[in-house]
């Protein structure tokens, strides 16, 4: 029960690692808003993670977190719900590319990088401004990728939107911590979930192969690690990167 009494938002939550981590959250006593861009998804996991009985709660909500004004009410629905806010989870994500010279910017880039880079730094700001007006401590946990630190295949942008959630965590720590704020980034590597499943059998079996123990990480394996950051036993973990990527970039 290490996040008993802790309220949090965890985006993309009704699917892969957001859902995994929803789970592990209730587990450990957490409440919890399950934010996705489909409502019926994030409806639906709230009402099967109620029914297991687990010791938190559970609520949903809809969000595109491609939407300032959205992660902003996001943000004031927890607090509605649950009375205040611990932690945030800037989890949700799209994946994909074409080769670079193939790009049409506004669909090869410009959707992308409005997911997976303005809606971190969305979350960022509606939640850090929630904390600091709470004057409690903080945790800002947002989802970067192992190509947030490499480049690869047809990559271009979701690169460079994994890379901006490795530098907005950094600064986000170094400019919070005055309000007991830390902010931490992870970098998961190959993992068993939609984005994943997408591909042909032949391509999950080099993901495994890129991986130490021949295999693509569990949802529930990255989502024990987003608990311990979220708890208070990681309190002197801030401002860094922790690589969730069974030793990919080793
Ligand atoms: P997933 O596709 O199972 O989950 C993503 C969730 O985000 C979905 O529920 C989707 O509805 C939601 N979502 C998408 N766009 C949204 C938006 N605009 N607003 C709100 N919600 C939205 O995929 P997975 O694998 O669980 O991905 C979670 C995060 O992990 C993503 O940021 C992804 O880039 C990252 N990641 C995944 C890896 C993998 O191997 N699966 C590896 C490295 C990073």
């Amino acid at each position: 029960m290490r996040l008993e009494g802790k309220v949090a938002i965890i985006t993309g939550g009704a699917s892969g690692i957001g859902r995994a981590t929803v789970e592990k959250f209730v587990r450990e006593g957490a409440k919890v808003l399950i934010a996705d861009i489909s409502l019926e998804r994030a409806q639906q996991a709230s009402d099967e993670i109620a029914a297991t009985g687990a010791a938190g709660a559970t609520a949903a909500c809809q969000v595109d977190v491609s939407v300032f004004t959205e992660v902003e009410a996001m943000v004031a629905k927890a607090v509605e719900v649950f009375g205040k806010l611990d932690v945030i989870f800037n989890n949700a994500g799209i994946a994909g590319g074409k080769p670079l010279l193939d790009h049409d910017p506004s669909v090869d880039y410009e959707p992308m990088i409005r997911v997976d880079q303005d809606g971190v730094y969305y979350g960022i700001l509606a939640a850090g401004r929630q904390f600091r007006d709470q004057g409690t401590p903080g945790v800002i946990i947002s989802t970067s990728s192992i190509y947030g630190e490499q480049a690869a295949e047809l990559s271009f942008t979701y690169s460079a939107a994994k890379a901006a959630v490795i530098s907005f965590t950094r600064s986000a720590a170094y400019e919070l911590a005055q309000f007991g704020i830390r902010a931490v980034a992870i970098t998961p590597g190959r993992v068993g979930t939609a984005i994943i499943n997408q591909f042909s059998d032949e391509l999950k079996a080099t993901f495994a192969a890129e991986q130490m123990r021949n295999k693509m990480t569990e949802p529930s394996e990255i989502a024990d690690v987003v608990a311990f950051l979220a708890s208070d036993e990681a309190n002197a973990i801030n401002g860094t990167v922790v690589h969730v990527d069974d030793g990919y970039s080793s």
